[in-house]
């Protein structure tokens, strides 16, 4: 049997915070490792250009980033890793894309409504509106099966869906519609400071995110001051607002240790939430050491990490050019 395909990217900006790690890197990792999928990831650096970056520090945080696909698990043998400006051909689908998506769709964008906001009025640009075409253009390229995101993700890939539908039913069988690959309990981390919002790598509050390279001491303190509530109850309660803020600090707790919500709860019962956000604290940081390690020891080996990404991107190039020969067929373009 054909195996599967499962494909996801992350934007390299800034050090991913650990809602990147649970929610979307490490299910790439477990799956990755089960040899039972073909696995494409990749930073995208053409989606972060949306927002104005530093130049001189964005190739190095592109480093950075790639540093932490492999320090995370990620294998170069195993998955096709890759930066996405690397590989033109998500440039060029998305182009082709753009002209099968609605513009009464895309304004409908919750994260374009939301960053559009952030952004000067009168200064939105058209990337950071078309972004979700070249998002249906990086899932469908390799007919991805399933795509590992956080919640945040879903919206865009049923855009992504409806895209490929659109292009199917105008041009016969093409694409895979992709399925999103959401898990329920880290699907959404929320911020230590406000537990209502999700955690983002561009919050004002120091204390609200938790990166994968803070220290153990930075770790450790933010978790204590995490806003949580004043019933003094570590129990999971999925609707309760009141208790997004332990419901979030169990779910990381959860996926760290592997343990369920009732045997947390009875972990702790009796204790108070000094003891619970310690211990949450200390599991982080234990599971993010040797992440930091290994981040460490390879980071300044530029060479290294340059050629992996060289391999990734001729990898996902193989994989994408006879869709892209395809559709460019099938609308009718002359091929020389
Ligand atoms: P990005 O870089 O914002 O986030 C990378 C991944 O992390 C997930 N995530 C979270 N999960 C749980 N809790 C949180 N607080 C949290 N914050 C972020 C995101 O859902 C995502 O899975 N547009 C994408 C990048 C992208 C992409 C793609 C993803 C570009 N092309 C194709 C999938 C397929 C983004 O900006 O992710």
């Amino acid at each position: 049997m054909a195996k599967k395909t499962f494909l996801s990217g992350i934007q390299p900006t800034n050090i991913p915070h650990i809602g990147n790690y649970f929610g979307a890197v490490k299910n790439w990792v477990e799956s990755q490792n089960t040899g039972e999928m073909e696995s494409f990831y990749f930073l995208a650096d053409l989606h972060a250009i949306t927002v104005r970056q530093d130049p001189k520090l964005f190739k190095q945080q592109t480093l950075d980033c790639f540093a932490l696909f492999l320090a995370m698990g990620l294998d170069p043998e195993k998955s096709a890793l890759f930066v996405q400006s690397h590989v033109p051909e998500h440039s060029e689908l998305a182009w082709i894309l753009g002209c099968y998506a609605q513009f009464g769709e895309l304004s409908r964008m919750t994260q374009f409504k939301e960053k559009g906001e952030k952004q000067k009025e009168g200064e939105v640009n058209v990337g950071l509106f078309s972004y979700p075409v070249l998002q249906a253009a990086d899932i469908l390229i390799y007919n991805a099966d399933f795509v590992p995101v956080g919640k945040d993700q879903k919206q865009h890939l049923e855009l992504a869906r409806n895209i490929a539908q659109r292009f199917n039913s105008a041009h016969g069988e093409t694409f895979k519609l992709p399925a999103p690959d959401i898990r329920k309990s880290t699907g959404k981390i929320m911020s230590l400071s406000e537990p209502a919002k999700k955690m983002s790598k561009s919050d004002s509050n120091a204390n609200a995110t938790v990166f994968v390279l803070d220290s153990r001491d930075t770790i450790i303190k933010k978790f204590k001051r995490a806003v949580t509530d004043s019933e003094a109850l570590v129990e999971y309660r999925e609707d309760d607002e009141a208790k997004a803020g332990i419901n979030s600090l169990m779910s990381i707790y959860s996926a760290v240790t592997g343990k369920g919500f009732d045997e947390i709860k009875s972990e702790f019962a009796g204790k108070g939430y000094g003891d619970f956000k310690t211990a949450v604290g200390e599991s982080v940081a234990d599971i993010l050491a040797p992440i930091q390690e290994k981040y460490t020891a390879i980071r300044n080996d530029n060479h290294f990490l340059e050629a992996c990404m060289k391999q990734g991107a001729e990898r996902a190039s193989a994989k994408a050019r006879p869709l892209l020969h395809e559709v460019r067929e099938k609308i009718g373009f002359l091929q020389l």
